[in-house]
Formats: C-alpha cells, sequence, structure tokens
C-alpha cells in the first residue's frame, strides 16, 4: 500500500460527514424540462484524470469503480461532470422552513437553494443552473447533497465555506458571524481568462455563478421586471422631462426581445403606463410571454400593430404589443411612416451576436439556427449586414426626436464590431464610448445607486401568502412617496405587486430602496416576526446594486474617476458584510456579463424576530449601500455626494464618509495644457 492510500485510509476514519455508501439509482430525466447544451469537452489526457479523480473525491472508495466510468461519460459528452445519480429524485421546491432540519439560519439556506433549483425556476435544473445560460448553484449534485447535510447538522456557533459550489467544510465560529461564506469562480489574476476558467468548471474546481444563482437569493423573473420598470421610467424623466409624479401614459416605446431578460419588457412597459412595442422573432417566445399574461397581444402584420399603438395611445392606455418578426423590419416601418417613437431601445442578445444571439433581417429565427449549424461565416456577414441597418434606421429616427439606449446586451459594441466607425464616439475606437448612452451610465447609475436605491429583496420563508402581503404591507407604510420620484415609483410598485402576480417560486418580493428605506423596512419587518404576525423572513439583494459589484462595463459604468476597472469596492462590500453578521455572504467572478469582467457580492440575512438581529440590520444593511455610496461619491458623483453628505450628518460623529474636494472648472485642465501643451 502506498503511503497515500494508507493515509486516505486513516482520514476515512475521520470522515463523518459524507455521502451515503450506497448508490443512489440510476438518474431518470423528465423531457418537459431544458437541459443545458454541452460546455464542450477540451481537456487533455491528464487533466481528464484528473477532473475524474476530482469528481470521485466525494463518494465512499466503493463505489469508484462503478462511478468514474460514468463521470467519465458526462465529462466527455456533456463538458462536466455533474453526477446526475445524486440528484433527488422528481421536483426541488422550496418547502415552508419548518419542514427542514438543522438551526432557523441553516434551514432558510435550504429553502433558498432548493428555490434556485425549481423546475419552475432554474433555466437548466438537472445541470443546476438557475438562470443567465451557465449561472449555477453548485458544480454538481454530489457537493449539493453534501452542502445539504453540513446545514442539517450545523450549530450556530459554526461557519459553512463554500469555494464554487464545493463545500469546504464547517468550521468553528460564533453566534453573530455568517452561517455561510460562499466565493464563486476567483481567478489567480493571470489565469482570470475564459479558457483557463473553463478548464478549471470542467475539472470540478470552479463554477460561473452568474449573480444570485451562485448566491442562493434568486426570487425568479419578478427581480428583473421591478429593474426594468425603473429605467423605463426614468428614461422617460430623463429624455421626455416628465414629470416626477407621471408615468408613460400615452408615450410609445419601441424594443426587441421577449426572451430570458427581455421578456420583463413587455410587463413592466405596462406597469410605467406605456404602449410597448417588441419584436421577436421566436414564435414560442411570444407564445410563453402571451400565455404568462405579460403581453397583451401580438401580430405579424405591421399595419395592424400600429393601429393598435395609435389606438392606445390615444386612449392613453397601457399596452405590450408583441411584433412576431425582425427587428430591424420594425425600425423600417417607423422611419418609412414617420410614426413618433418615444423611447427605444435593442434587448436581442448581442453579447453574443454571431452565436444565435442575433437574428438578421431577411432570415427567419429557424433559418438562422439552421445557419447556425451549417454556415457560420454566411450568418456572420448577415448579422453585420443587419446591425449596420438596424444601426442607421435608429440613427434616422433618433434624429427625429426618438430617444435610444444600449441595455447592456453590447448593441453598440456589436455595431462597432460590425464594422460602423459612427457608433463610436470618437469615430475610431471604443475607448470614448459610443454616441447613445447605456442605460446604467445615463439612468440606473446617476438615478438610482448614486442615491443608495437599489433591488433589496426578501423572501417569507415561511412560503405562506398571507405573509408576503403582510410584508408587502409593512414595506409600504415605509415608504414616502413625496421624498422623491424614485420613492413614488417604489411606492407605486409594492402597492400594485400583488395584483400583478408576479411570485414564481418562493414567496419573494423586489422592492428598490436606499439604505434608509432598507433598514426601516428590515426593522419593521423584524418588529412584525417578534410580534408573531408573520414568520421569520430572509433579506438579500441582486447584486446589481449600489456597492456590491464591480463592472466597468454595467454596474460601475458611471464612476467616471479612473477607478472603475478596480474590484475594491465589491470585496470591502463582501468582508464588511460578513464582519456585521450576515447570515450569508458571497463573492463571485463575472456575473451578467462574463467572467473577468466583473466582480460580484450579495448577502443574505436571516430574520428571526431578535434583537440580535435588530443590531445586524442597523448596521449591516447600511453599510451594504453606503460602503457603495462613499465610492461614487469620491468619484464625485453629484447625487453620491449629496446622499454622503446628508448621511454624515445623521451620523453625528458614529460615522464619516470621505468627501472629495473639487477644484474650480478649467482650473486643472488649464494647468495641465500649459504644461504639458495642447494635444
Ligand atoms: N434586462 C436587463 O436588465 C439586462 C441587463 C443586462 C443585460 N441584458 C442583456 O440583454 C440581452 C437579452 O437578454 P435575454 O436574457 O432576454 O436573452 P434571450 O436570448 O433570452 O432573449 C433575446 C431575444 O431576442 C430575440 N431576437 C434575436 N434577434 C432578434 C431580432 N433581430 N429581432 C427580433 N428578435 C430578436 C431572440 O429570439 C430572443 O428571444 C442579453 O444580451 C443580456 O445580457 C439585459
Amino acid at each position: 500500500m502506498m503511503w497515500f492510500e494508507d493515509l486516505t485510509t486513516e482520514s476515512a476514519k475521520t470522515i463523518t460527514v459524507s455521502l451515503s455508501k450506497e448508490l443512489p439509482p440510476e438518474p431518470v430525466f423528465d423531457s418537459k424540462y431544458r437541459r443545458a447544451p454541452s460546455r464542450g469537452y477540451s481537456l487533455n489526457h491528464d487533466q481528464t484524470v484528473l477532473a475524474v479523480k476530482n469528481a470521485l473525491r466525494y463518494v465512499p472508495e466503493a463505489l469508484h469503480s462503478k462511478l468514474a466510468p460514468e463521470f467519465l461519460d458526462e465529462l466527455l459528452t456533456r463538458g462536466r461532470i455533474y453526477a446526475y445519480r445524486y440528484r433527488p429524485k422528481g421536483a426541488i421546491k422550496a418547502k415552508p422552513v419548518d419542514e427542514y432540519k438543522g438551526i432557523l439560519e441553516a434551514r432558510a439556506l435550504q429553502v433558498m437553494i432548493d428555490n434556485n433549483l425549481d423546475f419552475d425556476v432554474a433555466l437548466y435544473p438537472y445541470e443546476l443552473v438557475t438562470y443567465g445560460e451557465s449561472g449555477q448553484v453548485c458544480q454538481n449534485w454530489m457537493q449539493y447533497q453534501l452542502i445539504k447535510k453540513y446545514l442539517e447538522s450545523m450549530t450556530d456557533q459554526q461557519t459553512l465555506a463554500v469555494s464554487s459550489g464545493h463545500p469546504v467544510g464547517l468550521f468553528p465560529s460564533h453566534r453573530n458571524a455568517p452561517r455561510a461564506i460562499l466565493t464563486n469562480g476567483l481567478m489567480v489574476g493571470m489565469f482570470d481568462t475564459p479558457e483557463a476558467f473553463n478548464q478549471s468548471c470542467a475539472m470540478g474546481n470552479s463554477q460561473y455563478a452568474q449573480m444570485t444563482a451562485g448566491g442562493w437569493m434568486y426570487i425568479g423573473p419578478q427581480g428583473i421586471v421591478h429593474g426594468t420598470y425603473i429605467t423605463l421610467l426614468n428614461a422617460g424623466r430623463l429624455y421626455l422631462r416628465i414629470p416626477d409624479d407621471q408615468d408613460l401614459r400615452g408615450r410609445v416605446f419601441l424594443t426587441s426581445g421577449l426572451g430570458g431578460m427581455s421578456g420583463a419588457q413587455a410587463k413592466a412597459i405596462e406597469i410605467a403606463g406605456g404602449v410597448g412595442v417588441i419584436a421577436e422573432v421566436d414564435k414560442t417566445r411570444v407564445d410563453t410571454r402571451l400565455q404568462q399574461g405579460w403581453l397583451r397581444k401580438y401580430s405579424a402584420d405591421l399595419d395592424e400593430v400600429f393601429r393598435w399603438v395609435d389606438d392606445y395611445r390615444k386612449r392613453k392606455e397601457p399596452v405590450s404589443i408583441g411584433y412576431y418578426g425582425n427587428v430591424v423590419d420594425l425600425w423600417k416601418y417607423v422611419v418609412d411612416n414617420n410614426t413618433k417613437i418615444d423611447l427605444s431601445t435593442d434587448q436581442t442578445s448581442c453579447h453574443d451576436a454571431y452565436g444565435g444571439g442575433y437574428t438578421p433581417q431577411g432570415v427567419t429565427f429557424e433559418e438562422g439556427r439552421e445557419l447556425l449549424k451549417s454556415d457560420r461565416a454566411k450568418l456572420r456577414r448577415l448579422v453585420d449586414k443587419s446591425l449596420r441597418t438596424q444601426f442607421e434606421l435608429i440613427r434616422t429616427m433618433t434624429q427625429r426626436g426618438t430617444h435610444f439606449w444600449d441595455y447592456g446586451n453590447s448593441f453598440l459594441k456589436a455595431v462597432f464590431d460590425a464594422g460602423v466607425k459612427a457608433v463610436a464616439k470618437n469615430g475610431v475606437d471604443t475607448t470614448a464610448g459610443f454616441v447613445f448612452p447605456s442605460y446604467v451610465e445615463d439612468i440606473m447609475g446617476p438615478i438610482c445607486f448614486d442615491y443608495g436605491y437599489g433591488p433589496f429583496r426578501w423572501v417569507c420563508l415561511t412560503g405562506r401568502k398571507e405573509d408576503l402581503a403582510e410584508t408587502d404591507r409593512t414595506a409600504l407604510s415605509c415608504i414616502d412617496p413625496k421624498k422623491r420620484g424614485q420613492d413614488r415609483d417604489n411606492y407605486i410598485w409594492i402597492r400594485d405587486a400583488e395584483k400583478n402576480a408576479l411570485v414564481v417560486g418562493s414567496q419573494a418580493r423586489i422592492l428598490y430602496a436606499d439604505a434608509r428605506g432598507r433598514v426601516r423596512i428590515g426593522l419593521e419587518f423584524n418588529k412584525r416576526i417578534r410580534e408573531g404576525k408573520i414568520g421569520p423572513v430572509m433579506l438579500g439583494r441582486d447584486h446589481h446594486d449600489v456597492g456590491g459589484t464591480d463592472s466597468p462595463f454595467r454596474e460601475t459604468a458611471n464612476i467616471k474617476d479612473g477607478s472603475n476597472i478596480t474590484s475594491d469596492m465589491a470585496h470591502q462590500c463582501w468582508a464588511g458584510n460578513a464582519a456585521r453578521g450576515m447570515t450569508l455572504v458571497v463573492l463571485s467572478n463575472g456575473g451578467g456579463v462574463g467572467t473577468g469582467k466583473a466582480i460580484n457580492g450579495g448577502f443574505g440575512l436571516v430574520l428571526d424576530g431578535s434583537e440580535r438581529v435588530d443590531t445586524i440590520i442597523r448596521s449591516s444593511l447600511d453599510w451594504d449601500v453606503m460602503g457603495g455610496v462613499a465610492r461614487r461619491a469620491w468619484a464625485r458623483n453629484e447625487h453620491a455626494i449629496e446622499t454622503a453628505v446628508e448621511w454624515n450628518r445623521e451620523m453625528l460623529g458614529a460615522g464619516h464618509i470621505t468627501l472629495p474636494f473639487i477644484p474650480k472648472t478649467g482650473l486643472v485642465e488649464d494647468l495641465v495644457k500649459r504644461t504639458l501643451g495642447k494635444v
């Protein structure tokens, strides 16, 4: 026996938390549910050996000879080892918190994990992908089982460490420490490349977590509806000068995409009171949104579409109208007919324009899919031509008064890649940005994040609808709709949330709120729990927020002091949340924009009605937001300075944000010009 085999035998005796020695039954797949495509097999011989050995670390030795070939087969055919056999049979659902084993916080985490893997919620439930094509809860079902075992046995003096889905172990800590510390996909700088990362994932050492997938805080599509609603309203205020107390009634919004995130546009434009026309080439997507009630009506006939538009616009009635066809044809129609369009964007999947994300004008969705398989070069030529045409049409409309913005889907970059230099601000390259703004740069950043408003959310852990209704009422009572336009929007959102039937999966709610609002709502919820009016609640947020995420193309796109390529803020936010006693803290690479392009973090905080938790709410929710505001203020963002000044005043010495001194306009510019000469 080799020395390490000996060690293995010895170490096996100390393993008290492990998977069973019994082989689980063969996996069964229900064909009703979408499956993740193969991620591709690109490992060499040695890496393949490592990948299989790595997966076998989770299972008792007696099962190795049976499972090794199965794992190898999964790796070769699916590009990953998911250990399908270890998936619990049938549907996974977030059960009421009392039906799980363990201390409250650990049971709450099990609710959150199971919700992320619900057939009705997850994109590819068998591959543990919650959303965003590849955002996983953990890498494989063995990790899922082991995490569950740890959570079931954890005490309130222990912390579970989880690295990219791998439960590292339970470690002694203390009552106010996080119960779970999660990280995902973090790579050492020089290896932070898509290639090294993908290899690492295939070998079972890393995973792509998106944001709330690997952060165990996804609450279904309502999260994105609220964000889209806010973006649309604020676009109206900014570009159309609509007063704060009005909505988009009688205004027309043109866009594309009824897919994963883009589908939220249909629901959001109706809630915002406007008339929306949304082009979609895939009939199944149109049908899904119609059945769901998020899209009111659709037609493939543009004359009919615009007869409806006219009618609703005149009556100032909200509606979402699908155009089953290509968005370029839609743009051409409005140019040819000189139709008035107020607001517009594009939400085709241009981050992957040549890989099927954008269907070019002149081909159907099905023909586009066929070209993807048979002639990628031709598809690429058609995509480029179509994007060039679309850009010209948009430009014509913007000259006539339509406002257009990029919706974080890399549309403008795709136009540039298609050969249109005129889309770049400097007419040469993309370093100075584009001729149209992006939604975070113009809208979400200055109007929401700089004030501290972001996607706060909660889950009623009992799973009771009545609890959610009570939390909605409680949150409503915490908002002063007269304070700012943003508060009015949030007030209306939460007032109408139940009526808008947004829940998919657990009884959860999203509500944009600023630091003060979040603390107030958190304390009120905790009080209601203490009084026995509702059961325990999990607070959290999307990572697409004020301080949790450093992402130069999105969340930190309106940070203009050159620091938007650093990720200190996200790290600070995460560590600060851990120090203040959040139940769960998570820090991940990528999210939304891709690995290496962002660092994002989030949290979960279980409210149990105790005064101990009141203290955590006060310090951690405030820090979570104000750390981000402080960074934005330091970058000289006007509203962030205003918010930080207010906070400094309120804290009266209990806290202090460092604020920038700002030189007089021209002082530095003139000095540099005089010294260096005009460049
Ligand atoms: N909504 C947001 O807040 C948000 C934020 C950041 C990024 N995004 C980006 O928006 C894009 C869309 O996201 P998604 O999850 O909806 O993707 P998706 O692929 O599910 O949906 C895009 C839809 O566009 C349709 N489409 C493609 N080309 C078309 C064309 N020429 N005409 C009409 N329809 C066409 C597709 O059939 C598809 O249904 C992505 O690039 C995403 O990264 C969205």
